[in-house]
């Protein structure tokens, strides 16, 4: 897949290149939330806290949980050129520059998202839910927890995206009320002629 390039799907030159042989290996998108309405996000929360958990940003004393969340879902994640997923040990969760919400049961860490400030616009670094804890609206309330928390700070817009093949990441993306405003296209080029 080294060989492969990543271009927006309305970029001329994706264009050249299928006219030329190239193919699409994978797609992926990009969403956005822009102004978001507390309200609804409050809603997605509750929904999740009714059902008895606890959802909250994380102390930098509780990242070991994430590992160990992540070393679990890590598998689950759509590999494609565009949506590369890294270990996520606990030395590089530290290094990130990135505030952490999770939902909790009890003393188990059931969902958690990772999202990166950066002023006016917040990036989602990964949303993951323990797959015991699955379709519960743990993933729409734990991102919905990080806007809330990130909304003070001056940040409207929030960007997220994933691949296209990942059907609950853009469900639980629409429901917090991300809108996909970009696709990309993984191409990869035709096999080399063989020369004898
Ligand atoms: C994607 C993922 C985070 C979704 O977590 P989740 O807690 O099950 O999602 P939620 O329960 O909050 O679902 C929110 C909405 O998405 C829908 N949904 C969730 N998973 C779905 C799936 N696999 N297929 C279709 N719809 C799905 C839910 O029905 C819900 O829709 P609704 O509001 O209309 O009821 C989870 O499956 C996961 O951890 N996957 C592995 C990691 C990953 O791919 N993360 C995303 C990329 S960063």
């Amino acid at each position: 897949m080294s060989d492969a390039r990543v271009l927006r799907s309305d970029d001329p030159e994706a264009e050249r290149l299928l006219a030329a042989g190239w193919t699409v290996v994978a797609e992926s998108w990009g969403a956005r939330l822009r102004d978001p309405d507390p309200d609804r996000l409050r809603a997605l929360v509750q929904r999740a806290e009714d059902a008895g958990y606890d959802v909250r940003p994380l102390a930098a004393g509780e990242l070991p949980a994430v590992a160990d969340l992540e070393a679990l879902t890590a598998p689950d994640y759509p590999l494609t050129p565009a949506t590369d997923v890294p270990e996520r040990t606990l030395v590089r969760l530290r290094a990130m520059d990135a505030r952490f919400v999770g939902a909790w049961r009890g003393r188990d860490l059931a969902a958690v998202t990772a999202v990166e400030p950066g002023g006016e616009l917040v990036e989602t670094a990964w949303t993951s839910v323990h797959p015991d804890h699955r379709r519960r609206g743990l993933a729409a309330a734990v991102k919905a927890a990080s806007v809330l928390l990130l909304l003070p700070t001056g940040a409207r817009v929030f960007g997220t995206g994933g691949a296209a093949v990942n059907a609950g990441s853009l469900a639980m993306n629409a429901a917090v009320g991300y809108v996909v405003e970009e696709r990309w296209l993984s191409l990869r080029p035709p096999p080399s002629s063989v020369t004898r």
